[in-house]
């Protein structure tokens, strides 16, 4: 069933208080919900009813102000209970069993590697007692668990009240939340655990235990999480004033876990695979993305917990912001212009394509059949684009001042991203209804920017915003984009430049185009002069648009040397290795005279003392696979693979020189020591073994077994697509070393599913068989099959169309066990819009099989709005 944004009913009841009763057994799992309910006065004249959810529980007893309802009058529907003609206050229990022990969906109470845990967000709680299981139904939790002894940890969110011993082997534990809570955020943990422990003074001196708890064994896994947890939370306090609210701050890794991680009042869980990290295990980039999670997490305690939603629609309200403030965290923790390089890599590679495919939707959406589809890369990495543009136009202090009205008249409740954006512009006085609009249209606005032929000293910029239909069907009108800009000169320089010709100069300006089309000109302050200059456009990558300007490849190669403004330096190194990889997959170009120039710039960029490592080495990474195809049409996403390994190797060509002095041992061993060095190093070696370079492939062999990880796995990569037997030797050598760690194996499944050279349908078909693989595990499933979809295009996309089937066969067998994973792992299967017909036909035949085998309704929306649109 379909369900939409306007059809909004607030609840007919309250929730005063909720009082639950989880006694766990091997069999079974016993659960009480206790409702004090109240008519909601803001409800209107609806009628005296009221729905609990409820999903494969069994119920046992149901009473209404302790009147026991005899079973054959249970109001059950294929939703839960559906209570009528109730009083105008009253209380309601319920008793009913659900089974952890055989949940293999992960959603709801579940059993993983051992522990029982829960994944509420968005509907898993009606999985696990009845109970309305909606974010606008708010409440105080008071919680009982009871469980064997064996397992010591009974934890919830909030404060631990009481503890005891119960009958024959078995304790309890009561909790108790003070802060009213949606359902989605309850959890609950129970098992055998290892705890670090450590503690946090808020700014107003709230002296925070801070507890993370692990498998045995791991606990030694733990620092670098812990030590994110309190500069996220000093973080909080000192850009936003927002202090942790509890004496007790939680976390706890679980093996089996379909997302990243879920920000439970107090309790938050999460993917092990984002709590447990050394620099033995984990690579520099593993531990940037623990760090940006374990914020991510923290960061929700305000903006999204304190804050929630009134409906599933309204979720970028939590999620994009949330993301944006992570990355605000992350800007200033590392390094600005490396971050956002990071940031709009990922919008290009997964939000972008996902505007062109079927499941095209707004950030808001307008429709779900199945909410858990819509925790995406547009709700989450567009969403917070959508609030950086309005951050950037009011200011950093007008931004503060939205956010703490926004507070001020929300806390506590659960609102829409209209409420949101009204913070915001009432609090700068200022009206923001045409950002508004980017919540309620999908697609990539295209934005072309072309200079007008003009004067010496002034130039003219036309601009135009166009916006393509796509599967989501949403209105087209113009949106506000914000294009921040300057020029440089021919000597590389800044030029200040003003809007009209007294005007005041700056260097640079941001043009904020309301309507389709626009002309603005620029007057060199300079005047008169023959001065030539150099466009640098949206900077910092200021609207998620795509850009189509006039540059040529000259002026590109001046931007990326000389631009002050380091997004756009990497930008330009983007587009100049795209094109040059474009017109190579197409043209048969031997890519000689795009290489060398290339590596020229290359050259300069790696001799420029003051660059960061860490950015240069970001400048080397070359656009992927899935950027690549949205430049043609049709695109061919193995003969793309081809062109861009080819580049490699020419750049690794052209700067054999310099990389050979980077990897003699004294340069090589003083990269070694920092983490910007090892990005670079590892870039450096990647293009010297892509040339076949003896020197760079003998390093590498060697480094596969270094004790840190970011080299070891920055080798194993380096080797991963060449046929010389280095390859099977070091990864032989890494899977022999991390055979008894689960969570580095993964690493081993990914690398071995990437590789061109061992990555077949065939060989991927043995890892499934490999004593480390888990197919209830959803890491697992996304290192082997995740990882071949989106890594390794040339087997995947296959002539013969073997790659999709075998995907196809694997999604069914998955999605009898976990509509969730299925359904997203589903995605790539639905991106056909770039490719010829043989391959859309392939493609379309792997979702009819699907289709065929009658999917889950997480699956079938997926599959089924593929089919229908194609
Ligand atoms: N709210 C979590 C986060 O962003 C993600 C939970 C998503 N869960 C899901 N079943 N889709 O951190
Ligand atoms: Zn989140």
């Amino acid at each position: 069933m379909l369900k939409h944004r306007s059809g909004y009913m607030p609840p007919a009841y309250l929730v005063i208080a909720a009082h639950l009763d989880i006694s766990i057994f091997d069999d079974q799992t016993l659960v009480t919900t206790r409702l004090e309910l109240t008519k909601n006065p803001d409800a209107g004249t609806g009628a005296n009813e009221m729905r609990l959810n409820g999903r494969d529980l069994e119920l046992k007893r149901l009473s209404i102000d302790n009147i026991e309802i005899a079973k054959d009058d249970w109001p059950l529907d294929d939703a839960g209970i559906h209570l009528t003609n109730l009083p105008e206050s009253c209380v309601v229990e319920s008793l009913s069993v659900c089974h952890p022990e055989t949940n293999t969906a992960l959603e709801g109470l579940y059993l993983s590697g051992g522990m029982y845990c829960t994944q509420c967000e968005p509907e898993g709680f009606r999985r696990i007692g009845f109970y309305p299981d909606r974010p606008d139904v708010m409440t105080i939790f008071t919680v009982r668990i009871e469980a064997d002894i064996a397992y010591p940890q009974l934890l919830s969110n909030g404060n631990l009240v009481e503890t005891g011993a119960a009958s024959e082997g078995r304790h309890f534990a009561v909790w108790h939340d003070p802060h009213p809570k949606p359902s989605y955020l309850f959890a609950c943990v129970v098992g055998d655990l290892e705890c670090a422990e450590d503690n946090f003074i808020t700014a107003s001196g709230r002296d925070v235990a801070l507890h993370i708890y692990v498998e045995k064994g791991n606990v030694g896994l733990t620092g670098h999480a812990m030590d994110s947890l309190k500069r996220s939370m000093k973080w909080d306090e000192d850009r936003f004033g927002l202090e942790y609210d509890l004496d007790l701050f939680q976390i706890v890794a679980v093996s089996h876990f379909n997302m990243g991680a879920m920000e439970n009042k107090g309790l938050n869980i999460f993917n092990s695979k984002f709590v447990l990290a050394d620099t033995n295990t984990a690579t520099d980039t593993d531990l940037h993305r623990v760090e940006s999670i374990v914020a991510h997490e923290y960061f929700h305690n305000w903006t999204g917990n304190r804050v929630t939603c009134r409906d599933w629609f309204q979720l970028t309200l939590k999620e994009g912001l949330t993301v944006y403030r992570d990355q605000c965290f992350s800007a200033d923790t590392h390094d600005e212009g490396v971050q956002r390089a990071d940031d709009v890599s990922l919008l290009r590679a997964a939000q972008f394509p996902e505007d062109r495919s079927p499941t095209a939707h707004p950030i808001r959406p307008e429709s779900y059949r199945e909410i858990n589809n819509f925790y995406t890369a547009t709700v989450y990495e567009k969403g917070a684009e959508v609030i950086r543009m309005m951050a950037a136009f009011l200011g950093r202090d007008g931004f503060r001042k939205g956010m703490d009205l926004y507070f001020k008249r929300h806390d506590g409740s659960a609102v829409t991203c209209d409420d949101f954006v009204a913070a915001l512009a009432d609090s700068n006085d200022i009206d923001l209804s045409g950002f508004a609009r980017w919540y309620e249209q999908a697609g990539t606005p295209h934005l072309s920017v072309k200079r007008v032929a003009g004067g010496k000293a002034t130039i003219t910029l036309d601009f135009e915003q166009t916006l393509p239909e796509t599967a989501a069907k949403t209105p087209r009108n113009a949106v506000p984009i914000p294009v921040r800009l300057g020029f440089l000169d021919a000597a590389g320089h800044p030029v200040a430049t003003s809007l009209t010709p007294d005007g005041v100069s700056a260097d640079e300006h941001v043009v904020l185009m309301q309507t389709a089309t626009h002309r603005q000109s620029f007057h060199a302050a300079s005047g008169g002069g023959d001065v030539a200059l150099t466009p640098s456009l949206l900077r910092n990558f200021s609207a998620p648009v795509v850009l189509a300007d006039d540059l040529s490849t000259a002026e590109r190669l001046h931007l990326m040397a000389h631009d002050t403004d380091r997004f756009n330096r990497w930008d330009a190194a983007q587009t100049l290795a795209a094109d040059a990889i474009v017109a190579a997959a197409t043209g048969g170009n031997s890519l000689d005279a795009d290489a060398a120039a290339l590596s020229g710039a290359y050259r300069n960029i790696l001799g420029e003392a003051d660059l960061l490592d860490a950015f240069k080495a970001s400048m080397f990474a070359l656009p992927g696979v899935s950027v690549l195809e949205s430049r043609l049409k049709p695109a061919d996403p193995v003969a793309l693979y081809h062109a861009r390994m080819r580049l490699q190797a020419a750049l690794g060509d052209g700067l054999a020189d310099i990389i050979a002095t980077y990897l003699k041992d004294d340069a090589r061993h003083a990269l070694q020591a920092s983490d910007g060095g090892r990005a670079l190093l590892n870039a450096l070696l990647m293009l010297g073994v892509a040339a076949s370079s003896a020197q760079a492939e003998d390093i590498a062999a060697a480094q596969v077994l270094d004790a840190n990880m970011t080299l070891s796995q920055g080798a194993v990569m380096a080797l991963n697509n060449s046929t010389s037997t280095a390859r099977d030797v070091g990864l032989s050598a890494f899977h022999d070393r991390w055979l008894d760690n689960p969570l580095v194996m993964e690493k081993w499944f990914q690398m071995e599913s990437m590789s061109v050279v061992g990555g077949t349908v065939a060989r991927l078909k043995t890892l499934m068989q490999h004593p480390s693989f888990d197919p209830n595990n959803p890491n697992k499933l996304r290192a082997v099959l995740g990882a071949f979809m989106s890594g390794n295009p040339v087997h995947f996309y296959a002539e013969d169309g073997s790659g999709f089937a075998f995907i196809a066969d694997c999604l069914i067998d998955i999605d009898s066990r976990n509509p969730q994973i299925s359904a997203r792992m589903v995605l790539p299967l639905t991106r056909m819009s770039a490719y010829d017909d043989r391959r859309k036909a392939q493609m379309m035949a792997a979702l009819r099989q699907i289709d065929n085998a009658k999917p889950s309704n997480d699956l079938a929306e997926i599959v089924e709005k593929t089919l229908a649109a194609n």
